[in-house]
């Protein structure tokens, strides 16, 4: 389709309240780029997600996962929002980006400030640029002491850009890539997690089974992300005149892909309404498609994967609270800000 990616959700990942905005972004934040420029930006950040990259990150992830959930054996409960969600993917992007264990929260909070909305409001130049101040600090720190983390290789990387310069990064262009990969990272996948939660509770014959054969574990995560996704819309801008179906789309309309209703669409699968670990050939739309197909798909495959294995190896059986539990008011990424669970 000949539409220009304008936003989508988070940040990154954001929905029709940033088209209404009608927002300059800095160059890089590459959700919300075309090409030519897209593919050059997008080049020089998937050399960073490479599957070594990507694998490296499990031990470190896992062994986070267990300091976070073997004080809460025998608690009576946890939030897997509070206690995982919230922490996990904070962890993972800052491992990956290298940014100090101390220092997450911080970051994860100034992300999770700009995602925020009143019910029906529109987001304002200010509230969607996360001040990237922060991450300019790094990004300072890591000119002085390199490393092999995607802060130091972003500095080093050499691309030729649009113009067919052979050049490194400016210290702003890195900071937007560190400032996109952090938004586009933390929430989503925070939100994933929840829906682990919430799903398997409400499906406790297929989390049986989990606990029982975690083989079934990465099928459940495409399920997970096929029937709550995170993100479950996205829009674009429509460039030129575009035949979908036997309607004419004219150039300069707004459009919202709603990828969640394509996910459950009895066309596409069999009891699309019912959630099965089991599913053969699932092709969710969870993470996109196309040229801004998710950049951190194995990222987040990876941690919902060795979440589900470390919460199943202590926790067999929960049960949501759910007059405790609360959705998240944000923008676009639909999920769970806090759920209790209580565990026998
Ligand atoms: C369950 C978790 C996640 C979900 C559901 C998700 C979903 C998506 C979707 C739907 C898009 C395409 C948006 C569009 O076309 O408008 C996207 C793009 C993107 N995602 Fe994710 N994402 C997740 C996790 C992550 C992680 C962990 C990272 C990196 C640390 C990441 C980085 C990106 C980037 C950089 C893009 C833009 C790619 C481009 O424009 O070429 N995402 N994501």
């Amino acid at each position: 389709m000949a539409a220009r990616l304008v936003a989508s959700f988070t940040r990154q990942h954001s929905p029709a309240v940033r088209i209404r905005a009608d927002l300059e972004l800095p160059s890089g934040t590459l959700i919300f780029e075309d090409p030519p420029v897209h593919p050059i930006h997008r080049r020089v950040l998937s050399k960073l997600f490479t599957p070594r990259h990507v694998a490296a990150l499990e031990p470190k992830i896992r062994d986070f996962c267990v300091r976070a959930l073997d004080p809460l054996v025998g608690s009576g409960g946890f939030d897997f929002v509070a206690d995982l969600g919230a922490q996990v993917p904070m962890r993972a992007i800052g491992l990956l980006l290298g940014i100090p264990e101390s220092e997450q929260e911080g970051v994860r909070d100034l992300v999770d400030a700009a995602l925020r909305t009143e019910s029906g409001g529109t987001m304002t130049q200010e509230q969607v640029l996360v001040d990237s101040d922060a991450f300019g600090e790094y990004v300072d720190w890591h000119a002085r002491n390199p490393s092999d983390d995607i802060i130091s290789q972003l500095i080093r990387a050499e691309f030729v850009d649009e113009t067919g310069t052979t050049r490194s990064l400016t210290r702003d262009e890195v900071v937007t890539y560190v400032t996109v990969l952090a938004g586009a990272g933390n929430e989503t996948t925070g939100r994933l997690i929840g829906w682990a939660g919430k799903t398997l509770a409400d499906h406790p014959d297929q989390r049986r089974e989990l606990v029982e054969d975690h083989s079934l574990i990465p099928n459940t995560i495409e399920e997970l992300l096929r029937f709550e996704p995170p993100g479950p819309f996205m829009c674009r801008y429509v460039t030129s005149d575009v035949e979908v179906l036997d309607a004419t789309i004219p150039e300069g309309s707004v459009m919202m892909a709603i990828l969640a209703a394509a996910n459950r669409d009895e066309r596409r699968y069999r009891d699309a309404e019912r959630f099965d670990i089991h599913r053969p050939d699932i092709q969710h739309l969870g993470f996109g498609g196309g040229i801004h197909y998710c950049l951190g798909n194995a990222l987040a495959r990876l941690e919902g994967t060795v979440v589900l294995e470390e919460v199943l190896n202590r926790f067999p059986t929960w049960q949501v609270d759910t007059e405790a539990a609360r959705l998240a008011p944000t923008s676009s990424v639909r999920g769970w800000e806090s759920l209790p669970v209580t565990t026998p």
